[in-house]
């Protein structure tokens, strides 16, 4: 990392001199490297211009899942969900960021009870039993929130009610011990220690991401971690923690025909819950849900 001169614009973009803007933010940085840490790239710091942008991102995309939440039920087919998204997503003023992304076809991932993520939203009829992850990215004004729930339609098994209860919980344990200066591979250590507390298993091949910008940025936000292991948190880093929590095996697969799907390999539950999260100077805080 390199210091600037005082008087030159700080590498934010907020226009303002360094010496009053991330100066003594980075000599603080540089001083934890010396000591042996992993720091974040500056490309990972977003300046107060774009936390707004991305808070109100977050507020538009929380209250999408809010109006999702007020209408799912028993017999409402995916492409429904997949429907009050869109508009919804419209009605506020924001943009449905999945649709066209890398070529998937619909607003939002809609993810049934094997399934992990990335399904595909379709004419499959929600029935009494099943769990179903609805997981929304939203751009507004340029800026992305990303945010995922779990619903339980009609009459669920006590297992499958277990399973979500204990991903929700997974989530907001990793989130409770965000603080500055803490490790990306604490959310790891206790996303997977709740897991395998209750007997689950964690899913390897996908995990959070930074987000704001873009909908996935650095950097990878694994859920499987050592306690004060990678890369610093540090304040104005911006990502998701979105924990896949399989009842059996973690092993997956890929639907190959759509190219989309993501399966539990030995066709047991899986549960998702995701926040979008900023770190600040003090602890965390949430920017989607
Ligand atoms: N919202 C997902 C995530 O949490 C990304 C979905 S990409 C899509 O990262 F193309 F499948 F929509
Ligand atoms: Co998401
Ligand atoms: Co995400």
């Amino acid at each position: 990392m390199k210091i600037l001169k005082d008087k030159q614009k700080c590498w934010c973009k907020s226009g303002k001199l360094y010496a009053d803007c991330h100066k003594n933010f980075d000599l603080h940085l540089l001083e934890l490297a010396k000591q042996g840490n992993i720091i974040p790239p500056h490309s990972l710091i977003k300046n107060s211009t774009q936390i707004e942008g991305i808070r109100e991102a977050g507020r538009i995309n929380t209250l999408v899942l809010d109006k999702v939440a007020s209408v799912i039920h028993e017999g409402m087919t995916t492409d429904e969900i997949d429907k009050v998204v869109y508009d919804e997503t419209l009605r506020l003023g924001g943009i449905p960021a999945c649709l066209g992304f890398e070529g998937f076809p619909k607003s939002v991932c809609t993810s049934v009870n094997g399934v992990v993520c990335h399904g595909i939203p379709s004419d499959y009829k929600l029935k009494s039993g099943d769990i179903v992850n609805v997981d929304c990215t939203t751009i507004v004004g340029g800026y992305f929130g990303d945010s995922s729930r779990m619903f339980e339609i009609g009459h669920v098994s006590s297992e499958a009610h277990r399973l979500v209860t204990v991903t929700k919980e997974c989530l907001d344990i990793a989130t409770k011990n965000i603080k500055p200066y803490s490790h990306l591979g604490d959310i790891g250590y206790y996303v997977s220690n709740h897991a395998r507390e209750n007997g689950y298993s964690v899913v390897r091949e996908l995990g959070g991401h930074g987000v704001g910008l873009k909908m996935h940025e650095d950097p990878f936000v694994s859920h499987i971690g050592k306690k004060g292991e990678g890369m610093l948190l540090v304040p104005g880093m911006v990502f998701t923690i979105e924990p896949m929590i399989n009842q059996g095996r973690a092993g997956v697969y890929i639907d190959e025909d759509d190219g989309w799907t993501i399966f539990t390999a030995d066709g047991s539950l899986s549960a998702q819950w995701e926040y979008t999260l900023l770190v600040t100077e003090t602890g965390v805080e949430i920017l989607a849900k």
